[in-house]
């Protein structure tokens, strides 16, 4: 794994950060950073609150206490739209596709932010379609008739015409059948490659953690483990709990 890219300071980093919905505590204590060029794994149970905590990096969750900084700026000063705008940009679980838009207006969508001229935003597109070939003869149709990996495609394609300088990804391989996975995965780590930082939320523990450079493992609202993704990969106690060998 190559690390010659990554920054030694964090772009993003969290201390001590709690959300509640109500009176339940989602999140109590997150402390987690990610910095430039890594690919860093989220793992953790149903419920652990990976989505939680990408909502609340988005500024679709209030952060009710502890620090998050995003390049250096206070997250919980930034709304939602100028989060994606400064390259903070969600993937949401479940894809959140508009079902009844064609895959190129959904792409388009997700450069809204920007305000690009038509020729940038051409070349954006072409860059999504020369990562997701299989787009470029589905683009007039509406993204509901997609298979669901190619739906996925759309999410992750909608997300980079945002431009990230961070990815969250959240549970991208959920739903698909195992070659698609394995697809999926490939793809992420490319993405990685060629220069963008990568935050995933995966139960897919054993594939996202041959890909990954750290990860964090969260248990009901909380971490509990970090560490590089080697190492983890070969954690007994992981191995058990989310690797099933
Ligand atoms: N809108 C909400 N209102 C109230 N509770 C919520 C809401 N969304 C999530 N929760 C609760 O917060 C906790 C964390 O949920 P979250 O969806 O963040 O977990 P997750 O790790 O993403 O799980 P999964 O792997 O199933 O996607 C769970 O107990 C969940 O029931
Ligand atoms: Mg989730």
């Amino acid at each position: 794994m190559l690390f010659t890219h990554i920054w030694v300071f964090p772009m993003l980093r969290l201390e001590g950060v709690a959300v509640a919905y109500g009176a339940f505590n989602a999140l109590q204590g997150i402390d987690l950073h990610v910095k430039e060029g890594e690919l860093v794994v989220l793992l953790g149970a149903n419920g652990a609150g990976k989505s939680t905590l990408f909502q609340a990096l988005s500024g679709l969750q209030s952060i009710k206490a502890g620090r998050a900084t995003w390049a250096n700026v206070d997250l919980t000063r930034l709304r939602a739209p100028q989060i994606v705008a400064q390259g903070l940009v969600h993937c949401p679980e479940g894809r959140k596709l508009f079902g009844q838009l064609s895959v190129l207006k959904n792409l388009e969508l997700g450069a809204y932010v920007h305000r690009l001229g038509k020729a940038e935003l051409q070349a954006r597109i072409n860059e999504v379609y020369a990562l997701f070939p299989v787009l470029v003869e589905k683009r007039m149709q509406v993204a509901a008739s997609l298979s669901g990996g190619q739906q996925q495609m759309v999410a992750i394609g909608r997300a980079l015409m945002g431009k990230p300088r961070l990815l969250l990804l959240d549970e991208p391989s959920l739903g698909l059948a195992p070659l698609v996975v394995k697809q999926m995965f490939e793809v992420i780590a490319s993405i990685n490659r060629a220069g963008t930082t990568v935050l995933l939320a995966e139960q897919n523990a054993h594939a996202a953690l041959r890909i990954a450079h750290r990860a964090y493992v969260m248990e009901r609202g909380r971490m509990v483990m970090e560490g590089k993704a080697d190492a983890l990969l070969h954690d007994e106690g992981i191995r058990r709990a989310y690797i099933g060998a």
